[in-house]
């Protein structure tokens, strides 16, 4: 359906005016080369004829008696005979002598006669001869006292004239045919090298809308359309990969609510009538609440994600400590530490200075980041924590571990949303996406440093607060 608006479009508005134009030059053209040719062989008819009268008149002055013969060997030794015959015209109208030699039987009826008789000097004619030739005639008549010739006549053949005219016409009109129909077929060409990728990005794109991202667009040149093929193509790529992302967290949220779901029913329904056992009452109800406070953590991180999501965020800032925050975040984790048998080292300063910050999404920035380390470490592992000053203005927090680290291909990636790089953990992925949203939302960075195998450090750096008192 494009092809067909495009094409048409072009037809009409670029190729019915060109064509148009190349059109009215060729009749233009035309009609000179008529007027032209036929315009010389008039003038030179007329400035023969002139030629003539006046040689005649200068005779008859020098002798007025021997005039006819003038007039006779005049017309017998023409020497433009190859290109005009000269006739001498008896006052009966018919030709008395030519410069052929041949004499027509014929009375002269031609407009030239019938005008220079009438208006009693010239005519002038231009059609068919008495005998069908293409003729150009003009005949001028001569006062009576000149004798026995009343008029002479001066006849060109057009014939030729007429070849030579037509040929340069249609020379004028095939070029015409030829450059309109040049610029049909490379417009077309053009048009088309257009139209049908367009026609295949539509249906392509058709083809994403219905979810199906395997296709590409086959990129055939390299201008403007093949860059638009180019970022099409990176396009799909790229919501296919948020799609089987989006999949993937829907799956690993769902894996994450059943599991302390699990436990919780499990645990209630070991408890359910059991009165006899207060230890295993008192660890199953530790158990239930233990695992309803992670499911209402991920549930927090959750609408958190999705309050960014659509710009809801916010923050409430006031003068803080970070050591505060990181203190109890610390504290949060010495448990799990140890439990894991994680060694947590955490080399508290004596003060730092305030910043203006939101306490509790500071506090969920270290405990996100502190999780991390704990979670992807294993036995045996160290986490260390230091908190310092920089510089250049700058509160900075490093949080180490000798984890399993991260592959240079996935560390630009972990930041973004759901994105996992590792699946043997659980976690939704959008643990780092909100704490550096709520780190760059106090105009700080959280920059990861990894080595795979090694371990990785988070580097948070936060503003100080400017002293103003
Ligand atoms: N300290 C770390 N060591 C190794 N890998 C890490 C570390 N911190 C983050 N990662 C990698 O980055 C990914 C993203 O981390 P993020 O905290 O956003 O998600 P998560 O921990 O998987 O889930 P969530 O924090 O939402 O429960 C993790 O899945 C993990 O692969
Ligand atoms: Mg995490």
């Amino acid at each position: 359906m494009s092809k067909v608006s495009i094409t048409k479009r072009w037809l009409v508005n670029n190729l019915g005016v060109s064509a148009a134009v190349v059109f009215f030059v060729a009749v233009l053209l035309s009609v000179l080369i008529r007027g032209y040719y036929y315009g010389s062989a008039k003038q030179y008819v007329n400035a023969k004829m002139n030629t003539l009268i006046s040689m005649l008149q200068g005779s008859y002055q020098d002798s007025p008696t021997g005039f006819a013969s003038e007039v006779k060997s005049m017309v017998e030794s023409f020497p433009d005979r190859n290109k005009a015959e000269l006739m001498a015209i008896g006052s009966d109208g018919k030709i008395k002598l030519t410069s052929s030699g041949f004499v027509p039987e014929y009375t002269l009826g031609l407009q030239d006669y019938k005008d220079a008789v009438a208006s009693g000097n010239t005519g002038f004619y231009m059609g068919r001869s008495e005998s069908g030739e293409g003729i150009m005639a003009v005949t001028a008549i001569t006062p009576s006292r000149w004798g026995e010739f009343s008029a002479i006549r001066l006849v060109t053949s057009l014939d030729e004239l007429n070849r030579t005219v037509a040929f340069y016409v249609i020379i004028v009109w095939l070029a015409a045919f030829a450059i309109i129909m040049f610029m049909l077929l490379s417009g077309l060409y053009f048009i088309k090298s257009i139209a049908i990728p367009v026609r295949q990005i539509g249906q392509t794109a058709r083809r994403f809308a219905k979810g199906d991202f395997s296709v590409r667009i086959a990129k055939k040149n390299d201008d403007e359309i093949g860059e638009l093929c180019d970022i099409i193509n990176h396009m799909a790529e790229e919501l296919a990969a948020a799609e089987a992302m989006k999949n993937e967290f829907i799956s690993s949220v769902s894996h994450e609510l059943r599991t302390p779901l699990t436990a919780i029913k499990g645990w209630a329904e070991t408890l359910d009538g059991m009165t006899d056992d207060p230890a295993a009452m008192s660890k199953g109800m530790k158990v239930i609440s233990s695992e309803t406070e992670r499911l209402s953590q991920m549930v927090e991180e959750l609408l958190d994600f999705s309050r960014i999501q659509n710009g809801r965020f916010t923050l409430v800032k006031a003068t803080m400590d970070v050591l505060a925050e990181l203190g109890d975040a610390v504290l949060i984790y010495a448990e799990k530490a140890r439990k894991e048998d994680i060694e947590l080292v955490y080399d508290e300063p004596e003060m730092l200075p305030f910043i203006s910050g939101d306490k509790n999404r500071i506090r969920q920035v270290f405990i996100n980041v502190i999780d991390n380390a704990i979670k992807y470490s294993d036995k045996g592992g160290l986490v260390s924590i230091q908190a310092g000053e920089t510089d250049d203005g700058f509160v900075e927090i490093d949080v180490s571990d000798t984890g399993c680290g991260i592959s240079p291909a996935d560390l630009p990636k972990i930041k973004t949303k759901f994105y996992k790089a590792n699946h043997t953990r659980r976690g939704s992925g959008i643990g780092l996406a909100v704490a550096d949203e709520i780190i760059s939302m106090h105009g700080g960075t959280l920059d990861i440093i990894s080595e795979q195998g090694v371990g990785t450090t988070v580097i948070i750096r936060l503003p100080i607060e400017k002293n103003e008192g």
